[in-house]
């Protein structure tokens, strides 16, 4: 499962990412606007940091608008992927974007068949959000494992992109589930390492070799 970084951060992208654990990087308005940037002089740097892909989502509502601001924020950079609502304005623009050989993530999925239109217009990436469902108390891991039983039935190509991931425990969920992509705060991500026991052992090895009097170098 490929990990992309769910954050407009460039400090955390950067440290991740020389960590070797970072993909690609999704970003949606909220995220802008709690970086305080330019959302292209952002996406710039970000695409500067990783070759992987990186969405950079539309505002607008409307096809033609969609297709414009799409069009710009493509141009950023090669490996911009263009983030658009699931709506039938989003997915006739999915389409639009697909005939140009322009890389799409479809974003707000939250239903099996919102999953199966965004396949069908031939977008590059469906963003079915886990932990908004789960909000609701309904099954994000569930979703995620539908649309992983139709996308196969199909041979359909969308890579399923795990997003709105709060926890390690929802990133095992969706591994398990069979996601190609989940995409992770930098906090999750760093959290994935940690285990009580790995502590301990640490700990009791660290005062058994300053016992010994040895030193490696
Ligand atoms: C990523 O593409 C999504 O925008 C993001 O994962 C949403 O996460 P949230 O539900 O925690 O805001």
């Amino acid at each position: 499962m490929k990990f992309f970084v769910d954050t407009a951060e460039i400090k955390d992208i950067r440290e991740l990412h020389d960590a070797g654990l970072v993909d690609g990087v999704t970003t949606n308005p909220s995220l802008i606007a709690k970086s305080g940037r330019d959302f292209k002089e952002v996406v710039k740097e970000i695409c500067s940091v990783t070759p992987g892909p990186v969405s950079a989502e539309v505002a607008s509502l409307e096809y033609d608008g969609m297709i414009a601001e799409g069009t710009v924020l493509a141009a950023l950079a090669e490996n911009v992927v263009v983030k658009l609502p699931l709506t039938l304005a989003g997915l006739k623009a999915t389409k639009t974007f697909k005939d140009r050989g322009i890389k799409t993530n479809v974003t707000l999925c939250f239903s099996a068949n919102q999953a199966l239109l965004a396949a069908k217009a031939g977008a590059t990436y469906i963003s079915p959000f886990l932990g908004r469902l789960d909000d609701i108390n309904l099954d994000g891991v569930e979703l995620i494992e539908n649309i992983r039983v139709i996308y196969d039935n199909y041979a359909f190509d969308t890579e399923i992109l795990a997003a709105s991931i709060r926890s390690p425990n929802h990133v095992t969920q969706v591994a398990l589930a069979g996601a190609d992509v989940a995409t992770i705060p930098p906090d999750v991500i760093r959290k994935l390492a940690n285990h009580p026991l790995t502590n301990a052992g640490i700990e009791g090895f660290l005062k058994d070799w300053k016992a010994t009097g040895q030193s490696i170098l």
